[in-house]
């Protein structure tokens, strides 16, 4: 009998990282991916949706229905990071417009109605501001009974933010759904920029997936080209993670927990969220038990970089190379 694959979805706001990401979920081969929900967050809503179908037809993998989200935090305008990811929020590479289409549906709605009928408690990759998965569970009570874990590429604790000087993009972007997630029962593991800042993509290892890749290969160099080249996080600096010989793909980070957890030392811990003033968004962990509160997050502080950043090369590269 055929081995059922982990179910996953991927709440997502493409974005060269979160393409770096869904491309290496996809490769490997491992899970079964139930959709992707779009969430504004590096461009406009319209743009993210659009980038997830470019990103899927690359992949050879239309079958994935791209569901739309929420054109905006719960209280915050839209956000843009387009200064990051490039005018059409993927490094305006060039990846060909789309022949597919969205599916019908709302993306928390479906993400709900996903959870509820699957079989085996579901997996959510979080790598965009919380807003659909926040939603999600707001529509559906039931929804903690068969979400296995929320892995959320966001929070701040040991390490500065990237947004505010206390704040990750994605918790900064949407603080009130990361509230409403973090307090919802649901397991969340955070991985957010402690480990994301342990990690760098190298320009040698853009040129060793030009080189023994394909097509994925190719666009994950030319995507990033205009990033590594003007990124200001070159210098040195004694405050913040710098990076002088690539950059760092803070989603891939994030999925390769999805990919072995046994990469990560993590810890439980309780962790609330900052809701407003200048430390909107930041993730506050009571390490010495102030609180006298169960722990709500699993913290993730140390990862083995250099062993996931190898494995996100070979899948891709394999997979790029399958028949
Ligand atoms: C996060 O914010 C977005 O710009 C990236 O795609 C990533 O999810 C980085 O803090
Ligand atoms: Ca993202």
């Amino acid at each position: 009998m055929e081995k059922r694959l982990p179910p996953v979805i991927i709440d997502t706001d493409p974005g060269i990282d979160d393409a770096a990401s869904i491309f290496w979920v996809l490769a490997s081969e491992k899970f079964d991916v139930k959709a992707l929900t779009i969430a504004n967050g590096n461009i406009g809503l319209d743009g993210c949706v659009t980038n997830a179908l470019r990103i899927l037809e690359v992949a050879g993998r239309t079958d994935v229905p791209v569901y739309r989200g929420a054109y905006r935090p719960i209280l915050k305008g839209p956000m843009d990071a387009s200064w990051v990811h490039g005018k059409d929020g993927l490094g305006d590479a060039g990846l060909p417009m789309p022949t597919a289409k969205e599916t019908p549906g709302y993306g928390p709605a479906e993400m709900a109605r996903i959870v509820r009928e699957s079989p085996e408690p579901v997996t959510i990759l979080a790598l965009a501001p919380l807003t659909n998965v926040a939603l999600a569970i707001l529509l559906d009570p039931e929804m903690k009974k068969n979400v296995k874990e929320i892995l959320f590429m966001g929070g701040a604790v040991n390490v500065i933010g990237n947004d505010t000087p206390v704040a990750s993009f994605n918790a900064a972007v949407d603080p009130e759904a990361t509230y409403i997630v973090y307090n919802s029962g649901i397991p969340v593991v955070q991985l957010g920029l402690d480990i994301c800042d342990q990690f760098t993509e190298t320009d040698a290892d853009f040129e060793r997936l030009r080189d023994e890749g394909g097509p994925i290969g190719g666009y994950l160099y030319t995507m990033t080209e205009d990033w590594r080249k003007r990124s200001s996080m070159r210098e040195p600096s004694r405050w913040y993670k710098s990076r002088q010989d690539g950059i760092g793909l803070n989603d891939v980070a994030t999925t390769a927990y999805l990919i072995n957890p046994d990469w990560f030392t993590c810890e439980d811990v309780a962790c609330d969220i900052q809701l407003g003033g200048i430390g909107a968004g930041q993730t506050v962990v009571d390490f010495r038990g102030w609180w006298k509160k169960e722990p709500n997050v699993r913290f993730a502080y140390e990862v083995d970089s250099a062993a996931a950043v190898r494995q996100w090369m070979d899948d891709i590269i394999r997979y790029d190379h399958r028949q």
